[in-house]
């Protein structure tokens, strides 16, 4: 693995920690993280329900309000202290407690792994299906019996038949952490920069590839208008709570996988502009995804559903009936499943560096460590969806609850502490230099970014965390 030279806060040179070798494979493998499950089926959902572009416009001023200064705060720790996430809140103020926040979030990021691993999963299935127009089949199969049997119903059946069998949604997953696992093997340039600069641009392309076939089926312009038109009578505080929580599950911000990538940044990356490109595309690719699904259902008059089943279900409807079903199926699932792998590699990248560097086990072991401890949530989580679902923890079964306790609770608290760290505790030279890049940049954001680290982002998390809790 090429190493580079590092430097700890006193200018002495530590050991070797590898770096990113470019700015654009530091973007690359940054937007890969953002750009995740949470584009593609969570954000269309959103914000065709909660008043289109109403929540649009809310949730860019999130991105830009709160999530830009979070992710700014993450690459700044991260590439200030070149550690991983525990490790870096212990380098820049030792002898206290914050590295817990780091620790913390190592937790956070093995939950969140675990049920994101099964979604994960799915799409691999749902990519074979595709493959082997398992779609067309299947409906054309059960029509033979039922004649007037609706596409929708053999398909929903089909998806809660897989979603909650024992074994083949286990083995999905486990594949789909073995594929992780092997590309953190190769470390951070020829592993983790690698497949981001190789999965990135085709992930674009397959992007720009689906959104025209979309946009030039008949009946398109109605789905815009559900995606896009206006309706302020659907904003509500719930909202704007809805537009901020999305924002940080979105751009990964609130559990330190930022850091992460961030301590792989080199000290003339200039955080501010990467943080800019990050969300820009991460946006563009929310947005990208809402243009892609809305025009097909309702060109084939399916009507778009919430979650899971908008992909699993509505979608492959609308495969089943469109000409040309066969290429478009098998291309967004590739699409999505490429999605999630780029999130799932900065997901273990944390655990990873944790057992690295704080625990001190070698890279290789690290990896096993993490993939394992990995595949237990995953596989209780699975399990959680169809024979365990009787389990329950606070009234919802495990793969709900891993979900409510990271977003509603660990993702808002990791967001905040996040901020008032770099608000408040971080030295003002260290934020400083990292927003001027030791005055070479004009750094002219310097005070809106600290104020929003300061008091905004702490007010505007602590209001989601009540919200989250149903306390408000
Ligand atoms: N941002 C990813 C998505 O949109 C999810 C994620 C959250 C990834 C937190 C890493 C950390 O799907």
């Amino acid at each position: 693995m090429p190493l580079s030279p590092w430097r700890g806060l006193g200018g002495e040179a530590f050991s070797m920690r590898s770096t990113f070798s470019t700015r654009l494979g530091a973007i690359a493998a940054a937007a890969g993280s953002a750009i995740g499950l949470g584009n593609i089926w969570r954000f269309p959902y959103m914000t065709g329900e909660n008043g289109g572009a109403a929540f649009l416009l809310i949730y860019l001023g999130a991105v830009l309000c709160l999530g830009i200064p979070l992710m700014i705060a993450e690459f700044m720790i991260g590439r200030t202290a070149h550690a991983d996430v525990a490790g870096s809140f212990r380098k820049l103020l030792p002898g206290t407690r914050w590295y817990w926040v780091g620790a913390v979030s190592v937790f956070v990021a093995i939950v969140i792994l675990g049920f994101y691993s099964v979604i994960s999963g799915w799409t691999l299935e749902y990519t074979w299906r595709a493959l082997t127009n398992d779609f067309q089949t299947s409906v054309a199969s059960a029509q033979l019996v039922t004649p007037d049997a609706q596409a929708s119903q053999v398909l929903t059946m089909d998806f809660n038949a897989f979603a909650t069998s024992q074994l083949p949604p286990i083995l999905w997953a486990s594949l789909f952490i073995a594929i992780n696992a092997f590309i953190l093997l190769g470390g951070v340039q020829k592993g983790i920069e690698r497949a981001s600069n190789i999965l990135m641009p085709i992930l674009l392309l397959l992007l720009a590839m689906l959104c025209v076939n979309s946009l030039t089926l008949p009946g398109a312009a109605e789905g815009l208008r559900f995606f896009f038109e206006p309706d302020f009578s659907k904003v509500t505080g719930q909202t704007v709570l809805a537009a901020c929580g999305q924002a940080f599950f979105s751009m990964s911000v609130g559990m330190g996988c930022l850091i992460i990538y961030g301590s792989y940044m080199d000290d003339n990356t200039k955080i501010g502009k990467t943080a800019l490109s990050v969300a820009g595309l991460d946006t563009m690719i929310a947005i990208l995804a809402g243009i892609i699904i809305f025009p097909a259902c309702y060109s084939y008059n399916i009507t778009p559903n919430a979650g899971p089943s908008l992909i699993f279900i509505t979608l492959p409807s609308v495969f089943v009936a469109m000409p040309g079903g066969y290429f478009w199926a098998l291309l967004f699932f590739i699409l999505v499943a490429l999605a999630a792998l780029t999130s799932t590699m900065s997901l273990l990248e944390a655990e990873v560096t944790f057992f690295d560097e704080t625990i001190g086990m070698t890279r290789r072991r690290a990896i096993m460590v993490s993939a394992l401890i990995t595949w237990v949530f995953c596989v209780v989580s699975s399990l959680s969806l169809g024979v365990w679902n009787d389990y329950k923890i606070a009234g919802l079964n495990f793969f709900d609850f891993c979900d409510f306790i990271t977003s509603n609770i660990f993702m808002p608290l990791g967001a905040a502490a996040i901020s008032l760290f770099v608000g408040w505790k971080l030295d003002r030279q260290i934020v400083r230099d990292a927003i001027t890049n030791r005055k070479e940049d004009s750094g002219w954001y310097l005070m809106p970014l600290i104020w929003a680290l300061r008091v905004f982002c702490p007010a505007v998390i602590f209001l989601v965390f009540l919200k989250g809790l149903g306390l408000i």
